[in-house]
């Protein structure tokens, strides 16, 4: 099993602003950035309550058919149709192992809350962050506090118009004292 993280964040290391809005990363809009291509690799998305109910109104349910776990630990509002959308309320691992169960390999975590806990457990393998040249001052963080450190391996980086930068990272779980 794979999972993957694929972010925009501002250059102050926000994912969204402290009201969940996330206008200033219309800064990498406009050229491909690799979203379709690492989506159409995807098994399933795992997501934080939070995230789930920011793409709820959007006109369109972003994530077609494919099945979208939403973390929480409270019933959810009701999934626009469609969509394929299952509750769960489990620790990073147990939710992987009930995902594996089920033969889904690749796995995309979503939500800052959410990616810093599968972080922690050392459940993350790739990281794929496109930096925006902004700085917003306070928000949603993507990152936040670790056990211990946590190796990742450049892969490559590029520039997007507008200047966004794109990388992307493998955690090196062996190193970082994780075996998953
Ligand atoms: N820039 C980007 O690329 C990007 C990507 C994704 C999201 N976002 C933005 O990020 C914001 C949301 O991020 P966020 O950090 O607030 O949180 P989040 O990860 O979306 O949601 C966190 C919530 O999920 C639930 N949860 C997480 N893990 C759980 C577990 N193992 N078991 C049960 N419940 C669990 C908890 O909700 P309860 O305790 O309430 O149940 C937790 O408070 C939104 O504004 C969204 O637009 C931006």
């Amino acid at each position: 099993m794979r999972t993957s993280v694929f972010v925009g964040i501002s250059l102050d290391g926000f994912i969204a602003r402290s009201n969940g809005a996330f206008d200033f990363l219309s800064g990498a809009e406009g050229e491909p950035h690799g979203y379709d291509e690492f989506f159409a690799t995807v098994d399933a998305i795992v997501m934080g309550r939070n995230t789930y109910e920011t793409v709820l109104p959007f006109p369109k349910w972003p994530y077609g058919e494919k099945p979208v776990f939403v973390l929480s630990t409270r019933p959810l509002p009701p999934a626009p149709d469609g969509a394929v959308v299952e509750h769960m309320e489990a620790a990073p691992a147990e939710v992987l192992s009930r995902l594996a169960a089920r033969g889904l390999d690749h796995i995309y975590v979503d939500g800052g809350i959410t990616i810093q806990r599968f972080l922690r457990a050392g459940l993350i393998h790739r990281l794929t962050i496109t930096r925006v040249p902004v700085l917003i001052g306070t928000g949603i963080p993507l990152f936040g506090p670790v056990d211990a450190d946590i190796h990742v391996g450049h892969i490559a980086t590029r520039h997007l118009a507008g200047g966004a930068v794109q990388s992307e990272y493998a955690i090196d779980l062996l190193r970082s004292g994780s075996g998953v």
